[in-house]
C-alpha cells in the first residue's frame, strides 16, 4: 500500500438550513472524528475540514417557508451547528462556510479555469418555469411523478424512493413547490460538465480502489456502467455563487459544483488562520496526501464521480484515496424526517445526556455496511451494560481498591504470574489491533475491541482475587492493581477517539495534568504509569440511565411536531429572571493576575494575587484542575469585586474569579476580547 505523508479528512458540509440530528452524526461526522483523533495520537499530520453548505435550493426553500432571507437562515444555523458539533466533541480543525469571500473567490476561479480550457459545454434548452413566481424551477423547486418508479413525490433532482437521479424535465405531472402551479417550458442557457469526457479516466482511477467499501463500489459501478451524462453546473437562481462570466449574469453555480470546492476554500482559510497561508496547497496538490471524504450514502455520486471529474478537469489536485460512505441510520424502525420533526436533535439530546454515551452507541452501532437502527432502549442497554457495567466498573473497582489499600498510589509491580503476563501482553497488542481497525474505518469493530480490553481486565481482576491476596500476599495484590491501573491508562488512550470527554477525565484521575492528546497511541499498552504515582479522586464516569428517562424520550418522539425553524427561541425556558437593579448590585471588574500558586493539600485550588485598578487582592479559585499557575500570570480576568471575604482552606479570599464550565466538565476562565485598563467595570 502507498505510504502517505499527510492526511486530509473532510466531512460532508451540512446544509445550514436546520439543526444537526443523529443521522448526520452517524453518517459523516462521528466516524470521521474518531478516525482523525486516532491519526492525531499516531502523531500523523492530519487536518480535518468541514463547514456549512449555505447555497442551493434547500436553503432558499427554508427561507421562503420561514419568511426570512437566505442569509438570515444560514447565519443562524451556521453558528448553531458549529457550536453543537463542538459540544459533541467533533474536532474539526476548521469549520468554514460557503458564503465566505474566500469560498466565492475559490469556486469562481475554479469555474473560470474549466471555462477557459474549454471543459464545459454550453447548451440552450427548455426548462421548467413558474409563471406565477416568475422564476425557473431547478432541482427541488419542482416535484412530480418519478419516471422510474412512479413515486408521486419525486423531486426535480432526485427520487428519494428509488434513488434515481433526475432532471426536472424528466418528471411526469410536474408541479411548482412554490405555487403549486404547473410549470411551462422556457428556454435558458447553462454550462454543462460533460462527465462522459472523464468516464475512462474515472473508470481507471476507480478500478484501483480495491479497499473501498462494497456499498460505495456498488453505486459507483452502476453509475459508470450506465454511462455518464452531461451535468449542468449553473442555475437560474439568485442565491449562490454568481457565475463569473458576463454573459451569465443572474445565474449562479450549481450548489453541487460550489459545495465540494468548499473543502478547498475552508482548507485555505484554515492555513491562513494558522499563519501558513500556502500550506493548503500541500494538502490539496501534493501527491503524498491521503484525502478521505466521510459522507452519507446519498452523497456518493457527487464525491466519487462529479467532484473527482471536476478535480481531474482542473488538474493539479489530489483525488480521494477513500470515500467511506455510510448507509442511513433509522430511528425506532422509521426513517428520520426533518420536515416531520421525526429525529433526535443533537442539542436537545445534550440538554439531558452527556456526549460520550451517544458517541459510543453511534460508533458501536454505526450504519457501516447496511442501514442501522437507533432505539432509545438499546442506547440505554449499551450505556448501562457496556459503558457503566464493563468499562465503568473496571475503572471504579480499580480506583476504589487502590484508594482503600494502597493509599491511592500506584503500587509497585513484583513477580509476574502467567495471568499477569497474559494481561500485559493483551495490553501490548491492543493499540495495534484497535488502531488498524480505525485506520480501515471499521468503527464498529474498533469500538467493540476497546470494550473487550476492559472485559478482559475485569476477568483478570476477578481471577486474581485481590480482595483475598491483600491479606495473604500483599505484594501480589499490588502487582494485580498495578496492572489494572496500567490497563486504565491504556484504556484512557484507546478510548479517546470514541469517548474523548471520559478519556480526558480518566487521564486526569490517573494523575496526568496535560491533555490526553499529548500521548502517543503506540505507547498506550506500554505500562508507563509510574509506581508511586498519587492518583486523583475516583468519580463516576458513566452513570446508569434510568427507565424513566428513556420512556420520556420515547414519548417526546411520538409527539413529533413541526420542523425546526429559526424562530423557536420563545420555546426555550425562561430561567429565573431578575430586574436590572438586582444585577447592578454585583460589582464585576477587570483584574490582572500578578501571581498564582497551587494550594497545598487542595488539588482543586489556586491562590491568585490579582490587581484590580491599583489595588492588589488575594483570591482563591477552584480551577487548579484546568489551569496551571503559569497559564494565568499576566492574564486579564473578570472578578466579582464586592463579594464578602471568605476563608477557604484557611486562606483568605477577597473576591471571585469568573469562569464557565460546560456539561462535559471543560472549564474556561472569562477573559477579555481586547486588553483594557485594570479595574474597568464589567456590566
Ligand atoms: N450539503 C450536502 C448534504 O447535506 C452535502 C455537501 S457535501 C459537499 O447533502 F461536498 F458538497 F460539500
Ligand atoms: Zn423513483
Amino acid at each position: 500500500m502507498k505510504t502517505y505523508k499527510r492526511i486530509l479528512v473532510t466531512s460532508a458540509l451540512p446544509y445550514a438550513n436546520g439543526p444537526i440530528h443523529l443521522g448526520h452524526l452517524a453518517g459523516a461526522y462521528l466516524p470521521a472524528d474518531i478516525f482523525v483523533r486516532y491519526q492525531r495520537m499516531k502523531k500523523r499530520e492530519v487536518v480535518y475540514i468541514c463547514g456549512s453548505d449555505e447555497h442551493g435550493v434547500p436553503i432558499t426553500i427554508a427561507a421562503e417557508k420561514q419568511k426570512k432571507s437566505p442569509q438570515d437562515i444560514v447565519d443562524y444555523f451556521h453558528f448553531r451547528n458549529k457550536t453543537a458539533f463542538q459540544r459533541f466533541g467533533i474536532s474539526f480543525d476548521y469549520y468554514g462556510r460557503t458564503s465566505s469571500t474566500m469560498h466565492h473567490e475559490t469556486s469562481r476561479a475554479f469555474f473560470r479555469q474549466l471555462e477557459s480550457t474549454g471543459v464545459f459545454r454550453k447548451k440552450t434548452e427548455k426548462q421548467l418555469f413558474d409563471q406565477k413566481a416568475g422564476m425557473f424551477l431547478p432541482d427541488r423547486y419542482v416535484c412530480g411523478v418519478c419516471p422510474v418508479c412512479q413515486n408521486d413525490s419525486a423531486y426535480g433532482d432526485q427520487c428519494e424512493k428509488c434513488g434515481s437521479s433526475l432532471s426536472a424535465t424528466d418528471l411526469q405531472h410536474p408541479k411548482s413547490v412554490l405555487t403549486g402551479e404547473t410549470p411551462v417550458l422556457r428556454e435558458t442557457t447553462h454550462w454543462y460538465l460533460p462527465l462522459g469526457d472523464w468516464q475512462e479516466k474515472l473508470q481507471k482511477w476507480f478500478d484501483e480502489k480495491k479497499h473501498w467499501k462494497t456499498n460505495v463500489v456498488g453505486q459507483v459501478k452502476s453509475w459508470l456502467q450506465a454511462g455518464l451524462n452531461d451535468r449542468a453546473v449553473t442555475r437560474d437562481l439568485s442565491w449562490g455563487v454568481p457565475v463569473p462570466l458576463e454573459e451569465a449574469s443572474g445565474k449562479v453555480l450549481y450548489v453541487w459544483f460550489d459545495a465540494p470546492i468548499g473543502y478547498i476554500s475552508a482548507t485555505k482559510e484554515w492555513a491562513a488562520e494558522i499563519g501558513k497561508p500556502d500550506l493548503w496547497q500541500k494538502y490539496w496538490q501534493d501527491a503524498d496526501t491521503r484525502l478521505i471524504h466521510f459522507i452519507g450514502k446519498d452523497n456518493i455520486v457527487f464525491h466519487c464521480i462529479m467532484f473527482p471529474a471536476m478535480l481531474m478537469a482542473h488538474g493539479g489536485y489530489v483525488l480521494p484515496d477513500n470515500v467511506p460512505a455510510n448507509e442511513f441510520l433509522n430511528l425506532e424502525g422509521e426513517k428520520l424526517s426533518t420536515s416531520r420533526n421525526y429525529a433526535v436533535w443533537l442539542e436537545d439530546y445534550l440538554q439531558r445526556f452527556a456526549p460520550d454515551p451517544l458517541r459510543y452507541y453511534l460508533a458501536v452501532n454505526a450504519p457501516e455496511t447496511k442501514d442501522a437502527d437507533f432505539t432509545w432502549k438499546e442506547y440505554q442497554q449499551r450505556n448501562n451494560g457496556e459503558l457503566a457495567d464493563i468499562l465503568g466498573n473496571l475503572i471504579n473497582r480499580t480506583l476504589t481498591f487502590t484508594a482503600k489499600y494502597f493509599n491511592n498510589q500506584v503500587p509497585p509491580r513484583s513477580d509476574l504470574d502467567p495471568m499477569d503476563q497474559e494481561m500485559i501482553q493483551l495490553l501490548n497488542q491492543a493499540p495495534g489491533q484497535i488502531g488498524d481497525l480505525i485506520d480501515k474505518v471499521e468503527i464498529r469493530k474498533a469500538t467493540a475491541a476497546v470494550i473487550d480490553v476492559a472485559r478482559a481486565a475485569n476477568k483478570y481482576f476477578n481471577d486474581q482475587e485481590p480482595w483475598r491476596t491483600i491479606r495473604s500476599d500483599s505484594k501480589k495484590c499490588g502487582t494485580t492493581l498495578h496492572i489494572c491501573l496500567q490497563t486504565l491508562r491504556a484504556l484512557a488512550i484507546l478510548m479517546e477517539p470514541i469517548l474523548p470527554f471520559s478519556a480526558q477525565k480518566l487521564y486526569q484521575i490517573l494523575g496526568y495534568t496535560d491533555t490526553i492528546q499529548t500521548e502517543k497511541w503506540d505507547d498506550a499498552g506500554d505500562c508507563l504509569l509510574p509506581a508511586g504515582r498519587k492518583l486523583g479522586r475516583a468519580e463516576i464516569l458513566f452513570r446508569k440511565i434510568e427507565d424513566q428517562e428513556i420512556e420520556s424520550e420515547i414519548t417526546r418522539l411520538k409527539r413529533a411536531g413541526n420542523a425546526q425553524t429559526i424562530d423557536q427561541k420563545a420555546e426555550e425556558p425562561k430561567i429565573n429572571q431578575i430586574p436590572i437593579e438586582e444585577f447592578a448590585k454585583i460589582e464585576l471588574r477587570v483584574a490582572q493576575v500578578v501571581s498564582a500558586e497551587k494550594v497545598e493539600q487542595a488539588d482543586k485550588l489556586l491562590k491568585l494575587l490579582v490587581k484590580v485598578g491599583d489595588q492588589e487582592r488575594q483570591i482563591v479559585a477552584g480551577i487548579a484542575r484546568h489551569y496551571s499557575p503559569q497559564d494565568l500570570v499576566g492574564k486579564q480576568v473578570v472578578v466579582v469585586a464586592n463579594l464578602q471575604p471568605a476563608t477557604i482552606r484557611g486562606i483568605e479570599s477577597n473576591g471571585m474569579l469568573l469562569a464557565a464550565q460546560d456539561e462535559s466538565g471543560k472549564l474556561s476562565i472569562v477573559t477579555l476580547e481586547q486588553p483594557l485598563e485594570n479595574g474597568a467595570r464589567v456590566r
